[in-house]
């Protein structure tokens, strides 16, 4: 589409310079211009003239009717001017015919903008606290911070994945105290993560009470975990040893999620690492004058930005979260020389990250205007709020198994005999979590109804994978696909259909620049639809004639793959059976 608009707005500059004298339009101008009206009725593109009103000393209605007037390109069959719009609709076979030709020609890079040329963009995503229950508060960051990544990587940027995990902090003092007081080898052990969640739950209760438990708090359980904390930071083997080993198995528990959704990251590097890192940045900020100290502590006084001061050494001397992730980006510069580099964690952070930001550029480093802080809503399930803490939380890890047994006994009933049931089932439960939760701006407040991500006939990812699937067993069942010479137009649902796949490139476009994987999943759900429309209203492989025939499987072709580009994009996987 996007080449079809470059030409009509070459034609449409033209044709006013025509009309209304030299240089007073460009095609960029005309092109950023023309929209895509509400309904179809109304043309497939339009023009509104009334911006121009000023420029070309006309009334909107003249200046429309004026570039309408001697309009003419093969890619457009008529045009209408109404008020001071000029509609264009296009030619339906034109833009079959050309568009089955770049998805046939491009393949799996069709829809790309190519626009990274090789530019490094880092992304930090993911990034669990470890010790800590991998929750679906988790899915946001992992899944949106993926899709990015993807988008990135499909647009031709270098990307660099990083799992920045949270293996440094109070809460492996907080579990090292649970551990001494009630835990075991064995039981964690053989427990893995679960056993852990259970001494992390505890703890929390047992420091801050809890009434309904009849638990009475025990703050001085906090200051242990704190002094446990500093000992490990001061090197104490023991407390490092079992740190070593918490660590492990939380790691090993999260990467049964990643498999699931099919996501491997270049680098593990997380918060342990700058220990020995930070105190260069922090004596850069020292020589710098831009240290103050406040009650003991170390801070960057963020008042002339609107802001409250950035935390940079407690009282104690111990490192804070904003001091490590100052030395972490230090070092991903150092490292990547990256042009841009992402962070994506719930809005929660944005005030962390607009600090830290901050002291970057008030620290002189010239990179401080590429990092970009990407934030996303909270979630809750079944309108219940979630809390690590309390224990009120739904692990991903039993949300995927969840989904996954459920779509096991749809499957069992619609197709008993499929092979490789268990990995299907798995593929489209996680699909389901992973699709209702993309298909929502990232900044709204999901609450997750589970029989509406698992619908099979809503607007969900078992429908999408299922359109795919459909798409794919057509395919398998036919001889061949229609050469460009042989195309032949025959029904509205193929000018349609064509039209939502030649608009991919857009779309992608959209989603990069807004940060915004929701516009892929929105997309694919207009293609599923117009491809569903066309399967029930055009007969595919049992049409008559040979060349409708082979159109229509061209067409089928061009869902295939664009469904499989768009799909890599979001963390879906190209089930071809279901
Ligand atoms: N570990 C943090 C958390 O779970 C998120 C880390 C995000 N990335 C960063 N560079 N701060 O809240």
């Amino acid at each position: 589409m996007l080449t079809i608009k470059k030409r009509i707005a070459c034609r449409i500059a033209a044709s006013v310079e025509k009309s209304f004298g030299q240089g007073t339009l460009t095609e960029q101008d005309v092109l950023s211009m023309l929209e895509y009206p509400p309904d179809d009725k109304m043309g497939d593109l339009a023009l509104p003239c009334f911006k121009l009103s000023r420029t070309l000393r006309n009334a909107p209605p003249r200046i429309a009717a004026a570039i309408a007037e001697d309009f003419s390109d093969e890619a457009v069959a008529r045009v209408e001017v109404v008020g001071g719009y000029v509609n264009l609709y296009l030619d339906g076979a034109y833009l079959v015919r050309h568009m089955l030709a770049e998805v046939a020609d491009k393949k799996d890079t069709y829809g790309s903008p190519n626009e990274g040329n090789g530019r490094v963009v880092v992304f930090d995503y993911s990034s669990p606290n470890l010790a800590k229950p991998f929750h679906i508060g988790h899915l946001g960051t992992t899944v949106i911070g993926h899709s990015l990544k993807k988008l990135h990587e499909f647009a031709g940027y270098r990307c660099v994945g990083i799992n920045y995990v949270g293996d440094w902090g109070t809460q492996f003092g907080k579990l090292i105290v649970a551990y001494k007081k009630w835990g075991d080898r064995e039981t964690v052990e053989n427990g893995g993560v679960d056993a852990l969640v259970d001494l992390y739950v505890k703890i929390n209760n047992a420091i801050s009470g809890n009434e309904a438990q009849g638990i009475p708090a025990d703050p001085a359980l906090a200051d242990e975990a704190r002094a446990e904390f500093c000992k490990m930071e001061q090197g104490d083997e023991e407390n490092l040893a079992l740190w070593r080993w918490l660590v492990k198995l939380s790691l090993k528990a999260n990467d049964e999620i990643y498999r699931q959704l099919g996501i491997t990251f270049d680098s593990y590097k997380g918060e342990s690492n700058y220990t020995n890192e930070m105190p260069a940045q922090v004596a850069r900020l020292r020589d710098m004058g831009l240290l103050k100290l406040d009650d003991g502590a170390s801070i960057v006084d963020l008042e002339a930005y609107g802001m409250p001061p950035c935390l940079i050494l407690k009282r104690d001397g111990s490192s804070l979260y904003p001091t490590r992730d100052i030395a972490a980006a230090y070092d991903r510069k150092q490292m990547y020389h990256f042009d841009k580099s992402v962070y994506v964690t719930s809005a929660g952070q944005s005030l962390h990250f607009a600090q830290w930001f901050k002291v970057v550029e008030l620290m002189g480093y010239d990179w401080a205007d590429q990092l970009v802080h990407v934030p996303y809503g909270t979630v809750s399930i079944n309108g219940a709020k979630l809390a690590t803490r309390t224990g009120n939380v739904i692990l991903l890890r039993d949300l995927f198994a969840i989904a996954t047994e459920k779509v096991a006994g749809i499957m069992e009933e619609k197709n008993p005999n499929l092979e490789n049931k268990e990995a299907i089932a798995e593929q489209i439960g996680v699909g389901a979590i992973v699709f209702y939760y993309l298909s929502n701006s990232r900044m709204k407040d999901i609450n997750f109804v589970m029989e509406d991500a698992l619908s099979f006939d809503g607007n969900t990812g078992p429908y999408v994978q299922y359109t795919y699937a459909r798409a794919s067993s057509i395919l398998a069942k036919a001889e061949r696909v229609a050469d460009a010479s042989e195309i032949v137009v025959t029904a509205p649902e193929e000018a349609a259909l064509a039209k939502v796949l030649a608009s991919f490139e857009e779309k992608v476009k959209e989603a990069l620049d807004t940060y915004e994987p929701s516009v892929i999943a929105r997309y694919i759900l207009s293609v599923a639809a117009a491809f569903n429309r066309f399967y029930h209203n055009c007969t595919i492989l049992g049409a008559e004639d040979e060349s409708v025939k082979a159109t229509r499987v061209a067409l089928t072709a061009a869902v295939k793959t664009v469904l499989g580009n768009a799909f890599d994009l979001i963390c879906l996987h190209k089930t071809e059976k279901i």
